[in-house]
């Protein structure tokens, strides 16, 4: 098997050789904050934007980042020489390691950086072609879910739920309204509109999110962001999952019910051709998506 390389504190070194302190404010306190990138052939896939919404994460937890924007591109750049092909980046930023345990946060401490490369799982053509299931669930989470932080435990629990019983995703609702699922965005399409949720602090505001808004556009799908009630999201046409490793998929049960006609909807299938469409071009440029 050939060594997974991966970057940590801005050296290079195999993953298994990698140790961390216990006392990482990231492992006794969840005390960090991360990001997933895909990578289709070595371009990244609006790497810059995920940069950008690590740097608001961070200033929510008021860490400071230790890279700009463009040497966060280039230390991704020289991880990227040692995995060609299909890819996701995870990095991940945690305040690193104080002197002893202590829920207020440390002065003069080094954030931990680390970064690793995990084959990009992209959606399979049966997932694309039939659809997926998924399951609702009451959203426990905290109500700072636009921090893309390392404390998952609410995903991780809200996740399993649906893994428990072999669907895809748990759709969270709140006060009878749609959030998201546990690690995507969540649309919802009614009489030939697609809707999405409000970018406010009750969801992660995803970079695919951000992405089909575009699309919608330029495609020139009927979009709205607004409040979901409960009701729309039970008897909507289509339901869509996005995410930086799902792309777009539909959802073609909900609580064992079909969605609209139990298959992806024509939408789906516009607003996924446009996403390929899209891949096919930031690919061909072989560089960072604009
Ligand atoms: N998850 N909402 C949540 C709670 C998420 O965890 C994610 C992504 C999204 C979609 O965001 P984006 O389009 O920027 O990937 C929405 C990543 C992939 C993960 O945790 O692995």
């Amino acid at each position: 098997m050939t060594t997974n390389i991966a970057h940590f504190n801005g050296q290079l070194l195999p993953l298994d050789k990698i140790t961390i302190s216990p006392l990482d404010r990231g492992f006794i306190f969840g005390d960090g904050v991360y990001e997933v990138i895909p990578v289709y052939e070595g371009a990244m896939l609006r790497g810059r934007e995920h940069f950008e919404r690590l740097q608001r994460s961070m200033d929510e937890i008021r860490l400071t980042n230790p890279h700009t924007t463009d040497e966060w591109l280039g230390l991704v750049e020289e991880l990227l020489k040692h995995h060609p092909g299909n890819q996701s980046v995870y990095i991940q930023v945690t305040r690193g390691v104080p002197p002893k345990r202590d829920h207020v946060i440390p002065k003069g401490v080094q954030p931990t950086v680390f970064m690793m490369v995990q084959p990009l799982a992209s959606p399979s053509r049966d997932a694309i072609e039939n659809g997926v299931a998924c399951i609702t669930a009451r959203d426990f989470r905290w109500e700072k879910c636009n921090i893309k932080s390392t404390s998952l435990l609410g995903n991780v629990l809200a996740r399993q739920l649906s893994a428990d019983v072999g669907a895809t995703e748990t759709i969270l609702l709140r006060e009878g309204m749609l959030t998201e699922a546990s690690a995507s965005n969540v649309f919802v399409v009614r009489d030939g509109v697609v809707v999405a949720p409000p970018r406010d602090n009750l969801i992660l505001l995803g970079i695919t999110y951000d992405l089909l808004v575009r699309l919608a556009a330029e495609g020139a799908l009927k979009l709205e962001i607004r409040a979901i009630p409960e009701a729309e999201l039970r008897s909507a046409d289509e339901i869509w999952l996005s995410s930086s490793t799902k792309e777009v998929l539909a959802v073609t049960t909900l609580d064992g019910k079909p969605v609209g006609s139990g298959k992806p909807g024509p939408l789906f299938k516009r607003m996924h051709a446009l996403f390929q469409e899209h891949k096919a071009q930031v690919l061909h440029r072989g560089k960072v998506a604009a």
